[in-house]
């Protein structure tokens, strides 16, 4: 099959060719159509995801295809099925665990997406719609199943709530479709006008460009009325989790995502104890959380679609950060 592995953080990727994978007891193979790009697998290629990694990994988390073949134990069957692999294959469902997280696709010692062929185990994949493109279908195990976690997975959102979303990136788009979806009103934050207005053709009522307005948090509370908003989808990390306490009302929920200005830095302790406010880690989620977050029937938002000899370009693409929802790969027709 041909593959794409990692080398190095500036050079481009490595271009394979390598023997199928074949599916063991359990197992599933599947031909891989289309895979998309996170935020994660820049920061993966350049080696700054925290922990240790392989060197020469194959790339992306998320994928979707169709199953090719079967280990023993699996019904013949299954040989057809349109599937989305989820980020953690082996987190079916029930509680996050070190295990579970160590066994996500495309990074630390765990090969990816980006080729022709994978071996998954049979429970870690879920089925796509059957109108559904496999791009779309590649756009949900990480970002789409993250977004719904924020929104679904904790206290979980209500019709009327209001919901400040930050960024127009891949979990950011999902999280407005979703909670407008739910019935949400939805503030959108934004370094870009444009995106903005893109963001409000999506049902987001009003857009806050964050260069313009570095106080968003507290604009965003006065734009929600009454205390504050109800609940936050915190991508920034460091740079932004202190606005997003200050735009959320007592005993609202933040649920914290991200790293796009990095990991640590200082957090104002005092607001999420004096505010009492639910502050709430998400790591994508799992195989059952992919499944529920298709039944949405949200149709992915689709920034561009590279194809699988142009893998290089989609990662500048992301990197460019004038992207508007999913970077995309096709790896086959
Ligand atoms: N914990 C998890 O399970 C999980 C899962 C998925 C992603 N993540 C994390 O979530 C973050 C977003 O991932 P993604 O794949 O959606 O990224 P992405 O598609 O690359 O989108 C990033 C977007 O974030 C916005 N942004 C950048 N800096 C910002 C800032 N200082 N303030 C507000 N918004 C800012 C930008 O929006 P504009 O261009 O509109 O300004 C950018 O387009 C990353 O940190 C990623 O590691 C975590």
């Amino acid at each position: 099959m041909r593959a794409y592995r990692l080398n190095g953080a500036t050079a481009p990727l490595a271009r394979v060719e390598e023997a199928d994978p074949r599916p063991g007891p359990g197992e599933l193979l599947i031909d891989l159509k289309a895979a998309t790009l996170n935020y994660r697998d820049t920061i993966v290629r350049e080696a700054r995801y925290g922990g240790e990694q392989r060197a020469d990994l194959i790339p992306l988390s998320d994928g979707a295809g169709i199953v090719a073949a079967v280990g023993e134990g699996v019904p013949q069957e299954r040989i057809g099925e349109r599937v989305a692999i989820g980020f953690m294959p082996r987190w079916i469902e029930g509680p996050f665990t070190a295990a579970k997280q160590a066994e996500a696709l495309g990074g630390g010692f765990v090969d990816g997406v980006l080729a022709e062929r994978i071996v998954v185990p049979a429970g870690g994949v879920a089925r796509l719609p059957d109108d559904w493109s496999f791009v779309e279908g590649a756009a949900y195990p990480c970002a789409g199943v993250t977004a719904w976690n924020c929104l679904f997975g904790g206290r979980g959102i209500r019709a009327g709530d209001t919901v400040l979303v930050e960024g127009t990136g891949g979990v950011s788009t999902f999280a407005l479709q979703l909670a407008r979806a739910a019935g949400a009103r939805v503030i959108v934050t934004s370094s870009s006008d444009d995106k903005l207005a893109q963001a409000r053709k999506l049902g987001a009522e009003i857009g806050i460009n964050y260069r313009d307005t570095p106080d968003w948090g507290a604009r965003a509370a006065q734009i929600a009325g009454g205390e504050g908003v109800d609940h936050v989808v915190e991508v920034g990390g460091s740079g932004t989790i202190n606005q997003a306490l200050q735009a959320v009302r007592p005993g609202g929920e933040v649920s914290l995502v991200g790293v796009l200005t990095g990991f640590g830095g200082d957090v104002n302790t005092g607001a999420i104890l004096m505010k009492a406010i639910n502050v709430r880690g998400v790591y994508v989620g799992s195989v059952s959380d992919l499944s529920a977050a298709l039944r949405s029937g949200i149709r992915p938002v689709i920034d561009e679609v590279f194809p699988f000899e142009r893998a290089d370009e989609a990662f500048e693409r992301l990197r460019s950060g004038q992207h508007r929802g999913k970077v995309a790969i096709q790896i086959a027709a």
